[in-house]
């Protein structure tokens, strides 16, 4: 039988599949047709933000307030609110933004539900491929329905591994190019997505064996590490722990293989001292 827990998140998870998807469409409406004089730089010149930006997450915010009025927010534009202590929606509504704006397709929407630290349901739709990423904490991982898994790959050398770059450089703490080069002979391939989300649900379905990046944000990762987990991968940070979320970096693969990539790039690390 079914907990309380349970049904209560799988109603969660299909509301957020559905704003997901809602969120998507309005992407779609402003995809290769922004206006470049509109579009805004945040910390830096990379960092970037669209009219799409700021529509989706209209979207996805209304309809979390309308249905869940009790719950917290913590989404990417806007920033937090609602009681730390109670459930919080956390909320990419633009997820590869520099793709976006280049009229790539990888890019999508991001949004997960934590509870007291841990997720309880996560969602990652990319609009242009027309794929939407669902997981529920203890329900499995699911790709249009159908159940997922993380690729069964153990060895580094027979590993697609993809990584991304933080918009701030110059930081020898947050600088993935030394560790790139340091696993770049180690490996099959290096991909950039260049859309943190879609990289952690394509590691849940075994089209990336293993991921790593050092300097994101919660709303990068909340959903996507849930995707991984629930799809039998493990997720730490680079230290090895349990601070993803919150940390800024994440590693995650199938079990053996993400040990090795974890250790190679925390004996590399300038800021895993
Ligand atoms: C970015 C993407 C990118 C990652 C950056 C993120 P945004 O998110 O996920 O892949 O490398 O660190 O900030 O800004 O496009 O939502
Ligand atoms: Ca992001
Ligand atoms: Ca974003």
């Amino acid at each position: 039988m079914i907990s309380r827990r349970g049904s209560e998140d799988t109603a969660a998870l299909d509301f957020a599949v559905q704003i997901a998807r809602e969120a998507g469409r309005v992407l779609l409406q402003h995809f290769e047709r922004l206006d470049p004089t509109r579009i805004e730089r945040k910390s830096t010149h990379r960092d970037l933000v669209t009219a799409a930006d700021l529509a989706s997450e209209r979207t996805i915010l209304q309809a979390v307030r309308a249905r869940y009025p009790g719950h917290a927010i913590h989404a990417e534009e806007e920033g937090r609110s609602g009681s730390p202590d109670a459930p919080t929606w956390i909320v990419d509504p633009l997820d590869g933004t520099i793709n976006f704006v280049h009229g790539l397709p990888a890019f999508g929407v991001s949004i997960a539900l934590y509870e007291g630290g841990e997720p309880r349901v996560g969602v990652v739709h990319l609009p242009k491929l027309g794929e939407t990423f669902s997981a529920r904490a203890g329900g499995g991982a699911f790709l249009a329905g159908r159940p997922i898994r993380v690729a069964r790959t153990s060895e580094l050398k027979d590993a697609l591994v993809a990584t991304g770059f933080p918009y701030e450089r110059g930081d020898p703490e947050r600088d993935n190019a030394a560790l790139f080069a340091h696993l770049y002979p180690q490996v099959r391939d290096l991909r950039r997505w260049g859309a943190a989300s879609a990289d952690l649900a394509f590691v849940a379905c075994g089209r990336f064996d293993a991921f790593w990046e050092l300097d994101l944000k919660p709303y990068d990762v909340a959903a996507g590490a849930l995707l991984v987990r629930e799809a039998g991968g493990v997720v730490t940070d680079l230290r090895g722990g349990n601070e993803w979320l919150h940390g800024g970096s994440v590693v995650c693969g199938p079990p053996v293989l993400h040990a090795a990539l974890q250790r190679e790039l925390r004996g590399r690390w300038r800021g895993g001292a």
